[in-house]
């Protein structure tokens, strides 16, 4: 599709001079206006994709045009023609909000390579803000277009209508929580509470008595009768979060739960019925804590019915930047904050962070960077990734165990087949699926870019 861009001058040269440079070389058309006026009624009826505005204007000049634009259409990305060497009124444009200033006279390639980067920024926009409406329309608080993200998605729809025990794996800030709240959120149960249970923060003596509740006198000081959190959670959903850190009497206590779905709190005679749906979770790599016997085998395989693994953010880097969008639109609007935008080159730093914190380390990040900033758009200097190594690339090759019984030919083609889609869809995903752009990027011609992604199945129209 191609880009529309107003350019407004009252020097009606300086228009045809843009219109004439820009639309043989970008993909776009043109509009002139010759007065701040006009342009706004032109903004009225049209919807552009940029406006290259100059400062001196007779009547309303580029600067009242821009903070009007700012105040009806705070998306809209704003170049402003400076005079050359007016440091001044540039530094004044960007704290108006105008995503670049361009001196005049420019040279023709320059202000090729500054418009296509102010449109980068600008399709950018757009795109977010397309995805992030269609995730308001569903039901997942998550946010991913990636293949392995489709397939949790599909996970969850699937564990959601059914009421058997799920068992969530994956690193730390992968989004388990969110997930299990997914699944409930979505199953038959949803009108029912939730009851989350962090399992490692509560002692183990007092986890017992949290869990299944106790009669009056069954200890010390249990002058009356409790309620347990698996009542509590009557027909509806127990998640049982960082199952892997529990003690071995515990699990068999837990065992007998999941076997009957029936409770015995302290101190009663009497088992009692309970109608939940039990979901659990952990970062621990399970079969290596029974192989250990810290965890008990049998527990395991109750508990793990149907597993759901969630993958860390370094194999999903093409969800890098709606995360990011929806994140900083979320934590702006938790910190009382006007809604900032991303610049480009950040969302390219990030999306090269290897993140053994995963989601949650970006989402400190973004925060501290949220924090820092002071016009509306998030840039390079807010962003506090200095003490991470540029050597922790995460296209670091790693040869699994499974890897290294493969023969030579085939393993070589699946790390080159894993390469290729992290790299390539990294260079896809920012350019919203165009090839030429991404090839660019990539420094190499169109033609070869195609045959490398037809060679791995790569699909332009998934990223755009
Ligand atoms: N796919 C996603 N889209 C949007 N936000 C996400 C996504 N995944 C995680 N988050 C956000 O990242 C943070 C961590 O997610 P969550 O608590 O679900 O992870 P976790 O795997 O339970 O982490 P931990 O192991 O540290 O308990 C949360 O603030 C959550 O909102
Ligand atoms: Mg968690």
């Amino acid at each position: 599709m191609k880009a529309t861009i107003l350019a407004v001058d009252d020097e009606k040269d300086m228009t045809r001079l843009l219109q004439r440079t820009l639309e043989p070389e970008i993909n776009c058309t043109v509009t002139m206006a010759f007065s701040a006026k006009m342009a706004l009624s032109i903004l009225e009826q049209e919807t552009f994709d940029l406006v290259i505005c100059d400062i001196r204007m007779p009547g309303m000049d580029g600067f009242e045009l821009l903070e009007q634009i700012k105040a009806t259409y705070p998306d809209l990305t704003v170049v402003m023609l400076t005079a050359f060497g007016n440091i001044e009124s540039a530094v004044t444009a960007i704290k108006k909000g105008a995503y670049d200033f361009i001196p005049k006279p420019f040279e023709q390639d320059e202000i090729i390579f500054r418009i296509q980067k102010a449109l980068e920024r600008s399709l950018l926009l757009k795109e977010n803000k397309r995805l992030l409406k269609e995730k308001e329309t569903s039901p997942f608080q998550l946010i991913g277009k990636s293949e392995p993200m489709q397939r949790v998605f599909d996970q969850i729809r699937l564990m959601a209508s059914s009421d058997v025990t799920v068992l969530i794996t994956g690193e730390s800030g992968t989004g388990k929580d969110m997930t299990a709240r997914s699944i409930h959120a979505l199953s038959p149960r949803k009108n029912n509470p939730f009851i989350p249970v962090n399992c490692p923060t509560i002692p183990e003596h007092i986890l017992e008595s949290e869990l299944f509740g106790y009669k009056k006198g069954a200890f010390t000081n249990a002058t009356r009768d409790k309620e347990g959190l698996f009542q509590a959670a009557d027909k509806g959903t127990i998640f049982l979060d960082e199952i892997g850190d529990i003690g071995p009497s515990i699990q068999t206590k837990l065992l007998r739960v999941l076997q009957e779905k029936e409770i015995k709190p302290l101190g009663d005679t009497k088992t009692r019925k309970v109608d939940i749906r039990i979901i659990a979770s952990t970062n621990r790599n399970l079969k290596q804590k029974m192989a250990d016997n810290e965890f008990r085998q049998d527990f395991f395989y109750r508990l793990n019915v149907l597993p759901i693994e969630l993958p860390p953010l370094r194999d999903r880097v093409t969800d890098i930047p709606m995360i990011c969008e929806h994140l900083v639109t979320k934590q702006c609007k938790k910190m009382k904050k006007e809604p900032k935008a991303i610049s480009p080159e950040v969302i390219d730093l990030l999306m090269k962070q290897p993140w053994p914190g995963n989601v949650r380390e970006l989402e400190n990040i973004l925060v501290q960077g949220i924090l820092y900033s002071k016009g509306n758009t998030l840039d390079l200097s807010d962003i506090p990734l200095k003490d991470m190594s540029p050597k922790k690339n995460r296209f670091a090759v790693s040869i699994s165990d499974d890897m290294t019984s493969l023969p030579y030919k085939e393993a070589k083609e699946r790390i080159l087949r894993e390469f290729n889609h992290d790299y390539i869809g990294a260079r896809l995903s920012m350019s919203k699926g165009n090839i030429t752009q991404a090839a660019r990027h990539c420094h190499m011609d169109r033609q070869a870019l195609q045959q490398i992604m037809k060679r791995f199945d790569i699909d332009p129209e998934s990223f755009r």
